[in-house]
C-alpha cells in the first residue's frame, strides 16, 4: 500500500517535470525569451520598461498574459501549450500556489 502511494507520488512529480520542459521547450521556440529573458531572470515588463514588476496575481493571471502575448504575436498555441507556458513560468519564476 505504501509502495503504491510513492510510486503514484513519483509519477505524478514525474509528471509535473515534463510538462514544465515542455512549457520552456514552447517558450524558447517562440522566442519569448527575446524580450523577457528566461527561467529565474524572466523580466515581466520587457526589456522596454525598466524594473521587474509584475501585474500577475494568481495563476490564472499568468495564463491570461501567456495567452496576450501569443496572441499579440501570432504564435498559435494550442491553449494546451499556453497553460504548459504558464506552468513552466509559475515554476521557474512566479512560484504562485493558486
Ligand atoms: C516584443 C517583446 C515581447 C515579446 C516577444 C513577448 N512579450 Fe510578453 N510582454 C511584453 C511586455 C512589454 C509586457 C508588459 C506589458 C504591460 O505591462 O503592459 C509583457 C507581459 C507579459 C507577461 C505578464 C508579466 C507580468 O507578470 O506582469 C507574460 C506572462 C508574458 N508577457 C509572456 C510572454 C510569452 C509567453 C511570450 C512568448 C510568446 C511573450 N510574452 C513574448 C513584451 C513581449
Amino acid at each position: 500500500m505504501k509502495k503504491t502511494l510513492l510510486i503514484l507520488i513519483m509519477t505524478l512529480a514525474g509528471a509535473f517535470a515534463a510538462d514544465v520542459e515542455k512549457g520552456k521547450a514552447l517558450y524558447l521556440e517562440a522566442q519569448c525569451q527575446k524580450c523577457h529573458l528566461q527561467g529565474e531572470n524572466f523580466d515581466p515588463n520587457s526589456v522596454n520598461k525598466a524594473g521587474k514588476v509584475s501585474k500577475v496575481k494568481d495563476v490564472q493571471g499568468i495564463h491570461k498574459w501567456v495567452q496576450g502575448c501569443d496572441n499579440y504575436f501570432s504564435i498559435g498555441w494550442f491553449p494546451e501549450e499556453q497553460d504548459l507556458v504558464s506552468r513552466y513560468l509559475n515554476a521557474v519564476f512566479y512560484h504562485l500556489e493558486k
